[in-house]
């Protein structure tokens, strides 16, 4: 790999690689430091963790990290103009008609499904609370940023995040998206391209739409739209396959890029065996955007499941997400890829068992 080449723009550093959270098991504290590490900046998801499991998670990267090297954590915030606790009788019907179509599927793993819906706030409050307690981190100075998706925080908890020395990043999926980020009060936005693997980042009641970026030319001229309209520094996501795109999106006005698909396969993430051997094997099939795993539309490799349920689940976040929990894990354990959310980018194409520092290497163009 060359340490340098004439197309890296000037600003091209290797902290310009920002790991993406990715919750449900590829981030592991090994990922996120193996990244800040090498230069980037690795970002711990804390999205369906136990609070208790963020803080080991969080202690065991401050152990892993370098001197001088700091990380990440990303929460899944409620949104406030969401429907709220609980499932009204109507959606209730909704949950349980989509639980009846998925009993065949169920009988072919052999499991149960949930009888009852399940709703959490992912236990934000109490998280939020440990991650700004003294005693978190054996190194607090490590910690340099907590980042937010799905909804913003309120003031309260932006001005105590600040006021301990880290920076609040939001994410947004529209320019009205971006202003109403920095209106908020991010030190830095994540503008997600609909390219990206997982979830989309769409706040509710803040992005007026989630259309832009489906491919990475479409999100580097996001990119400067977004630089047009706030001083807050924009961080690109989605699609990332290659250096060519890191260099398109900080040329077109990104201080960083936040990749997650090229990650999902290297030595240190905690990316579930069937779906890294998918990431390899079904290179050749499309992405699709999908609800029908979690209640929330999110990208990943077209499957039997996607086919089959997309079309008719309800958009019921997070029911969904606990309701096929046991086929999913099921089908993991069968190594069976039709019925696993397989979250990828558009990239997953160039996804390579490489250890994480290769890949910050490789996508900043910048040896060591
Ligand atoms: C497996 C997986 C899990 C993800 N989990 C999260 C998450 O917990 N929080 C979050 O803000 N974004 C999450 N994302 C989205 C990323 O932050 C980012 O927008 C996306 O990975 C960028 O697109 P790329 O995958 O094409 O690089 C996830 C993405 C993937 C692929």
């Amino acid at each position: 790999m060359s340490s340098t080449t004439s197309q890296s723009p000037e600003n091209l550093r290797r902290s310009s690689i920002i790991l993406a959270p990715m919750a449900g098991g590829p981030s592991t504290p090994e990922l996120v430091a193996a990244v800040s590490n090498a230069g980037g900046l690795g970002t711990l998801a804390a999205g369906y963790l136990t609070v208790e499991k963020l803080t080991e998670q969080a202690q065991q990267t401050c152990t892993l990290l370098d001197d001088g090297k700091g990380f990440g954590i990303n929460l899944f915030c409620p949104n406030t103009a969401d429907a709220g606790v609980g499932t009204s009788e109507e959606e209730l019907a909704q949950w349980t008609a989509f639980r009846n179509r998925l009993a065949p599927a169920a009988a072919h793993f052999d499991i149960d499904l949930p009888d009852t819906p399940t709703w959490s706030d992912d236990y934000f409050s109490a998280k939020v609370e440990a991650i700004l307690a003294d005693d978190f981190l054996p190194n607090p100075d490590a910690l340099k940023f907590v980042s937010f998706t799905f909804g913003y925080p309120d003031n309260e908890v932006i001005a105590r995040v600040k006021e301990s020395g880290r920076k609040v990043i939001l994410n947004a999926t529209s320019i009205e998206g971006v202003q109403a980020a920095a209106k908020a009060g991010a030190d830095r936005i994540v503008l997600q391209g609909l390219a990206a693997g997982g979830h989309r980042a769409f706040v509710k009641g803040k992005d007026s739409s989630d259309s832009i970026g489906a491919s990475v030319e479409e999100l580097a001229q996001a990119v400067t739209e977004a630089c047009a309209v706030t001083n807050v520094p924009i961080i690109a996501a989605g699609g990332v396959g290659n250096r060519e795109d890191v260099v398109k999106l900080v040329e077109a006005g990104a201080v960083a890029v936040q990749a997650g698909t090229r990650f999902l396969t290297t030595a240190e993430a905690g990316t579930k065996e069937t779906h890294r051997r998918a990431l390899r094997d079904l290179v050749g099939r499309d992405t699709v955007l999908t609800h029908a795993f979690s209640g929330k539309p999110a990208r990943a490799i077209e499957n039997t499941f996607t086919r089959e349920f997309s079309r008719v689940a309800p958009e019921l976040y997070p029911q969904l997400h606990y309701l096929t929990t046991p086929l999913r894990g099921a089908a993991n354990k069968a190594v069976d890829p039709e019925y696993l959310n397989l979250w990828a980018g558009i990239a997953f194409a160039q996804c390579t068992n490489q250890y994480a520092a290769d890949v910050v290497a490789e996508l900043s163009g910048l040896a060591e």
